[in-house]
């Protein structure tokens, strides 16, 4: 049998914020059989995830793309990779059959093709919505599991500053921080997102940043006794501010730089007099770098949803067509949590 299979591409290198119209969807005829002995499959896309680092690969360039793997340079007319959900409708690789759920990259298509060497593994939802293995049980858990606990090394009582702290990654750090007993502000674009934080997430505080002028003195004021550990998902101006207003022995994460991503010419510049004086420990990290957490944080996570310690913070969009609009509201902060894309029933 064959269908006519859509996937978004893009039609240009994409250099600067992204918008509906730099993509489009392309059809092509696809067979739902694979050749025998070729180990591939052909998987239906349930969900997809919708994550900043895709621009990146969209650009003519970006120091990203040399780390190959998963950041490679993404070609106009090419399919889109993205991490996601899917179930097994042909499959010539004797682990997987007809019907599984997997779980790994797959493409922001309607059906993917899984070649031999495919990251990609069989799904046990344990008890969960498959959305969650999209995002709080998948590498943006993961992220800001290994950021906060192995790059942070956060000590009971120290105090914590997250940034973009209503998205995927931030507000699981921020919630990761109150179960460890640290005090926690995060900063978000809009007055809807700092209620969420304080209210239904627990941060002790959160602020606007877009109503602040002086984000030094933003932080001396919700940081009177200093930072001990800043999560950093946005880099420019917030890093600098953040790294003055460090404690001695202080760390950074820098998780992501996102007001970096859609504009070449803003560049985090923190005070290195700073980063000396009061050895300042600031380090880069990549989640796949830390896979061999992921049991733990497996494990520890799942525990503390089925406890409902942990809030799973989900913003889910309907439909394939949806994708672009997504991807582009990422860079203007239209998302609340993880944002996903449901591109068919379970
Ligand atoms: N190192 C790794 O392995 C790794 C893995 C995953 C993600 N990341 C990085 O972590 C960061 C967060 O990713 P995520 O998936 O959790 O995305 P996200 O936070 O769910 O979504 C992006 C959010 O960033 C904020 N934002 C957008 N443009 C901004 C700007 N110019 N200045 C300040 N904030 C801006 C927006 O929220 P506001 O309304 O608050 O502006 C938006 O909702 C990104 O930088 C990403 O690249 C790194």
């Amino acid at each position: 049998m064959e269908v006519m299979n859509k996937y978004w591409t893009i039609k240009t290198h994409i250099e600067d914020a992204p918008k509906e119209d730099d993509f489009y969807l392309k059809n092509s005829t696809l067979a739902l059989s694979v050749e025998p002995g070729s180990k591939e499959m052909i998987v239906k896309n349930l969900y997809v995830s919708i994550d900043p680092y895709q621009l990146n690969r969209m650009k003519s360039s970006s120091s990203s793309q040399k780390t190959g793997g998963f950041a490679v340079g993404i070609t106009p007319g090419q399919e889109i990779e993205a991490f996601g959900v899917a179930r097994v409708v042909a499959s010539e690789n004797p682990e997987y059959e007809k019907g599984n759920f997997v779980v790994g990259v797959v493409t922001w298509a309607e059906y993917s093709k899984i070649g031999s060497n495919g990251m990609i593994r069989k799904l046990d939802p344990m008890g969960f919505p498959l959305s969650y293995h999209v995002g709080i049980l998948a590498f943006s858990g993961l992220t800001a599991y290994a950021g906060f606990f192995e790059i942070c090394k956060p000590k009971r009582g120290e105090k914590v500053f997250v940034s973009a702290a209503s998205g995927s990654v931030g507000n699981l750090v921020g919630q990761y921080a109150k179960l460890h007993g640290c005090y926690v502000v995060g900063c978000a674009g809009s007055k809807q997102k700092v209620e969420l934080l304080k209210e239904k997430l627990g941060f002790d505080e959160a602020f606007n940043y877009r109503e602040e002028n002086d984000l030094n003195s933003t932080l001396k004021r919700y940081f009177p006794d200093g930072i001990d550990v800043y999560f950093d998902n946005v880099g420019a101006e917030m890093q600098e501010a953040a790294v003055a207003n460090m404690n001695a022995f202080g760390r950074v994460a820098v998780c992501g730089v996102i007001s970096e991503y859609t504009d070449s010419g803003k560049k985090a510049a923190p005070d290195m007099l700073d980063v000396i004086y009061k050895r300042i420990k600031i380090q880069g990290f990549l989640a796949g770098d830390h896979i061999g957490l992921f049991q733990d944080f497996i494990s520890t996570t799942s525990d503390h949803l089925r406890s409902g310690k942990l809030c799973a913070l989900e913003d889910i969009s309907d439909g394939l067509d949806s994708i672009p609009f997504a991807f582009a509201g990422l860079f203007r902060g239209d998302n609340i949590g993880k944002k996903i894309v449901k591109i068919a029933e379970e």
